[in-house]
């Protein structure tokens, strides 16, 4: 059957795919449907991971550290991997910057260093390997910039026609500049984000194209290898807490996803608490989680200098609200002074360069632990999605924003005069 993937494991075992209906569990064949023909519901990949029950973490680690070495849990053919070598990011401990918060341990995934600059990648090179398999020869997107750059790129590798719809004037300079460089063809949709995807998920279902936004199910399946990677970086140590900025909340469902599938295979026993972190000015998902609901109400005219996440009607919204109900987490709105606030002392405190959106998730610990939310005693992972080369327009208009220099420099330049 055309819908069941097969990838190989270590030893010869066999991983099978099946891509059902998460809300009422229909099988789907169709590779073009982005939703359930019965019921309208988001799609995922399910997988047999029977075969990988007789394993352990260590099994994988003769590859290196990356998307590919966890192939048991990815629906797709390593044989026919398109690859720029995603992932293997740095887990970086950060020390000055939890002393600053007020919190016991912090460490920074730092996405920023995927090769188009962003956390895409991850799920990019799984859902282009896909297209691959299925024999597209045009992919497309919509976009706030991260996911056009990196599929770009992804396609260029492919030797497949890309075609990406971005909001008008909404999109940081090097996103755009990234898109067309690698020979996309860049369309400016009227509207925001959300208009945008309407209008590629109607191109989609024409079949004018393969889509690779994030409700394709085969793109969470890459992106859940971030969370498989910091498990890997902490030798299997639960950290309390991982903290993540969430737009079209793809990215916090994929690393729910993992973690099922880790706790299925029985290689953990227990979850962080998933926190999701939204704009002020784009938070349809922090508004439904406040009324204790599980559905949410789309804002129509999202705001905010994080352009990535500015998105009012996330299309894994749903799937991120159970993220956050079943690990006991929280969804956190932050003001774009926050957002600044947070990408300044990243950069001042650490060296660790991120785009706005990135950010977000250091401003929503602050938060979270400044109201007393998150606990001080917390050992917390913060995702920090995207490079700060991306938004050099916002990295200029914040070297001239007051942030208290160390107290050395100044001594210095008094000794000077
Ligand atoms: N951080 C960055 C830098 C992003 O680009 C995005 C999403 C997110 C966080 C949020 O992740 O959507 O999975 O909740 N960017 C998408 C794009 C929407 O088109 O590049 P999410």
């Amino acid at each position: 059957m055309d819908n069941i993937a097969r990838g190989r494991l270590s030893g010869g075992v066999r991983v099978e795919s099946r891509v059902r209906c998460w809300e009422c569990h229909r099988e789907v064949e169709d590779p073009y449907l982005d939703a359930c023909p019965s019921c309208d519901g988001l799609l995922e990949v399910s997988l047999d991971l029977e075969p990988v029950k007789e394993m352990a973490p260590s099994d994988l680690r003769t590859s290196p550290l990356g998307v590919w070495r966890y192939t048991p849990f990815l629906p797709v053919r390593p044989s026919m991997a398109v690859s720029l070598q995603e992932g293997g990011t740095p887990l970086y401990g950060c020390a000055p910057l939890a002393s600053d918060l007020g919190v016991k341990a912090l460490s920074v995934k730092y996405e920023g260093a995927n090769p188009t600059g962003s956390f895409k990648d991850r799920g990019m090179t799984v859902g282009i390997t896909r297209a691959k398999e299925i024999g597209a020869d045009m992919v497309g997107c919509a976009s706030t910039g991260n996911t056009s750059a990196s599929l770009a790129a992804y396609a260029a590798k492919a030797g497949i026609g890309c075609l990406v719809l971005l909001p008008e004037g909404k999109v940081a300079l090097g996103k755009l500049a990234q898109a067309i460089f690698y020979g996309a063809k860049v369309v400016s949709v009227e509207g925001n984000f959300d208009d945008a995807l309407r209008t590629i998920r109607e191109m989609a279902a024409q079949r004018l194209l393969y889509l690779l936004n994030s409700i394709n199910p085969f793109r969470p399946e890459g992106q859940k290898t971030l969370l498989l990677e910091i498990m890997d970086q902490l030798d299997y140590r639960m950290p309390d807490r991982i903290v993540l900025p969430v737009g079209n909340a793809g990215n916090i469902s994929a690393v729910h996803k993992a973690l099922k599938e880790l706790e299925e295979v029985g290689w953990i026993d227990s979850m962080p608490m998933l926190t999701g972190v939204q704009a002020s000015g784009s938070r349809p998902l922090v508004e439904s989680f406040r009324a204790g609901r599980r559905d949410f109400d789309p804002e129509p005219g999202p705001e905010t200098v994080a352009t990535a996440i500015r998105i009012g009607n996330p299309v894994s919204g749903r799937k991120a609200l159970d993220a956050i109900y079943s690990t006991g987490g929280t969804a956190v709105a932050v003001s774009d002074e926050e957002i600044l606030d947070a990408q300044l002392m990243l950069g001042r405190r650490e060296g660790i360069g991120v785009e706005p959106a990135s950010a977000a998730s250091v401003a929503g610990l602050r938060r979270l632990l400044d109201e007393g939310v998150a606990d001080r005693d917390e050992e917390v992972v913060c995702i920090c999605t995207g490079n700060a080369l991306k938004d050099p327009d916002t990295m200029m208009s914040q070297c001239v924003r007051p942030y208290s220099s160390r107290p050395e420099v100044a001594a210095v330049l008094e000794a000077i005069r």
